[in-house]
């Protein structure tokens, strides 16, 4: 039998918010819902953050309407204050995400606040969907480098990734923003946050400017990660993250663990067909 990895696919999310161009809500819904055929359990689709912060997520609600929800694959969004939480309820989402940074320089670009703010404002969040079973992921950025700090100890990252998990988030995803990352720092990274966190809740997220992320995921791999973000195409970065490119694409991903006799349950095919629609909306000229 086969080991499993999943792959938890950011593209809709992670990789439109940052597309200049103008991607309307139907070419999202159409790339979901490609998605949705190639096998995933979780898909990131959407960002209950402010509009003015990141324009490209301000169709979230229509979003969610639009697609066609498959049984047994849950569509994600994410959350960062009550008011968020508020509106991805009422789209009907499946699970959210609150989103802290290891590093103060990135926390306050992204979210305005020092690190501890942001965990302050997901303490009702983190609350209110404990009472209705609501699954809540957590984020943290800025894991081994910062754009604005430089270096981030591992001991930092490993302290707010125990906070999340603490206050109740199932899984803790822990974010290589910049692209920066290397074998090295991450198995120093996952070994200090593996004392505070069960491995099997922790997956690895890795955008792929340093083109390290498959090296990345190998040494996350050894550590005992059996989960990866990834996102179709290699699409999109982070607004408030300057020089971070794409996440890693799933489509390689897929290929690099099956290689390595890992089943990810995901159909190739469909997948090349998904990298298609996406790398056709990159390409989308800015309106
Ligand atoms: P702020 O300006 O400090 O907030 O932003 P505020 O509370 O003063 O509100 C300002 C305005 O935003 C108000 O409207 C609010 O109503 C509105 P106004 O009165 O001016 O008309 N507002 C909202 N509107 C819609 N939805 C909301 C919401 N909240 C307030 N939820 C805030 C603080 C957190 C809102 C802002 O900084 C923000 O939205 N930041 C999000 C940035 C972002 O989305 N970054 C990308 C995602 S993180 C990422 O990509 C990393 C990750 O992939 C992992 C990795 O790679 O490391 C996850
Ligand atoms: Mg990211």
């Amino acid at each position: 039998m086969t080991d499993p990895v999943e792959i938890f696919e950011v593209g809709p999310r992670d990789g439109l918010q940052n597309e200049p161009g103008e991607i309307s809500t139907a070419q999202k819904v159409e790339l979901i819902e490609c998605l949705t055929r190639a096998g995933f359990s979780r898909i990131e689709i959407a960002s209950f953050v402010s509009p003015k912060w990141v324009p490209q997520m301000a169709d979230s609600a229509q979003v969610l309407a639009g697609v066609t929800r498959a049984p047994g694959v849950r569509y994600a969004a994410l959350t960062p204050n009550l008011k968020g939480y508020q509106d991805a309820l009422v789209a009907q989402v499946d699970e959210i995400a609150v989103f802290a940074s290891a590093s103060e320089g990135f926390s306050k670009a992204n979210v305005n606040a020092s690190i501890a703010d942001s965990i302050e404002r997901f303490k009702p969040i983190l609350k209110a969907a404990r009472q209705i079973d609501l699954p809540v992921r957590g984020y943290v950025s800025c894991v081994t480098d910062c754009p604005f700090d430089g270096p981030t100890p591992p001991e930092q990252a490993a302290e707010v990734a125990d906070r999340l998990f603490g206050l109740g988030c199932y899984e803790i995803s822990l974010g290589d923003t910049l692209g920066q990352a290397t074998p090295d720092s991450v198995a120093r990274l996952l070994l200090a946050v593996k004392d505070r966190v069960p491995v099997g809740r922790l997956a690895g997220h890795f955008h792929d400017t340093g083109g390290r992320a498959l090296a990345n995921i190998d040494v996350s791999l050894a550590l005992g990660v059996r989960v990866f973000d990834a996102a179709i195409g290699g699409l999109g970065g982070c607004p408030y993250a300057p020089g971070a490119s794409g996440n890693v694409a799933t489509e390689a991903v897929d290929a690099h663990l099956k290689r390595m006799g890992f089943d990810t349950g995901l159909d190739a095919d469909v997948l090349a067909k998904a990298a298609a629609l996406a790398k056709g909306l990159r390409t989308s000229p800015k309106s």
